[in-house]
């Protein structure tokens, strides 16, 4: 599932998508990242994560090895599910130098507003990667 990600030298990306689980709860959410926080930083791993309508968007990125780790972590989180893995690989720069974990929720910004008006009714699923990644960047000002 990670082999690209093992393939990597130096720094790398993963980016997925998920379901939460159905108890999960507003106090479930800050202890994720209560905990994500603390470990990403530890490992000198930065992100992104984005709660809407049910579904969860991570971005990860940093070394190699604490990427891996942390991610098999999230991958066997039974707090969420159906997870779809959109890109992985190789990072020349960070894209969330300053983010421990930022989050996000629908409140804050809408991914499927954000589809809607970058003029495209539907994201091509050749580039549906790249827009979610776009609009993650978009929003961590
Ligand atoms: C949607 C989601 C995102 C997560 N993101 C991170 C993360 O960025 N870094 C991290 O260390 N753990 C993350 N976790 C938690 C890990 O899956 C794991 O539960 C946690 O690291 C265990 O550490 P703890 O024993 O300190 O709670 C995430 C979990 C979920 C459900």
């Amino acid at each position: 599932m990670i082999n690209e990600l093992r393939e990597v030298n130096g720094l790398g990306y993963f980016l997925y998508r998920s379901t939460a689980a159905q108890r999960l709860s507003g106090g479930d959410t800050q202890d994720i990242l209560r905990s994500a926080r603390h470990r990403n930083q530890a490992l000198g791993l930065t992100g992104c994560l984005h709660f809407e309508d049910g579904m969860f968007f991570q971005w990860l990125e940093g070394p190699k090895e604490g990427l891996i780790q942390v991610v098999e972590l999230i991958l066997d989180d039974d707090r969420h599910e159906d997870i779809t893995i959109l890109d992985q690989g190789a990072l020349d720069v960070r894209r969330f130098q300053d983010w421990r974990m930022r989050f996000s929720d629908k409140d804050r910004a809408s991914l499927m507003d954000w589809f809607a008006s970058s003029g495209k009714s539907t994201v091509r699923p050749k580039d549906y990667a790249g827009a979610v990644v776009a609009f993650l960047v978009s929003i961590a000002i």
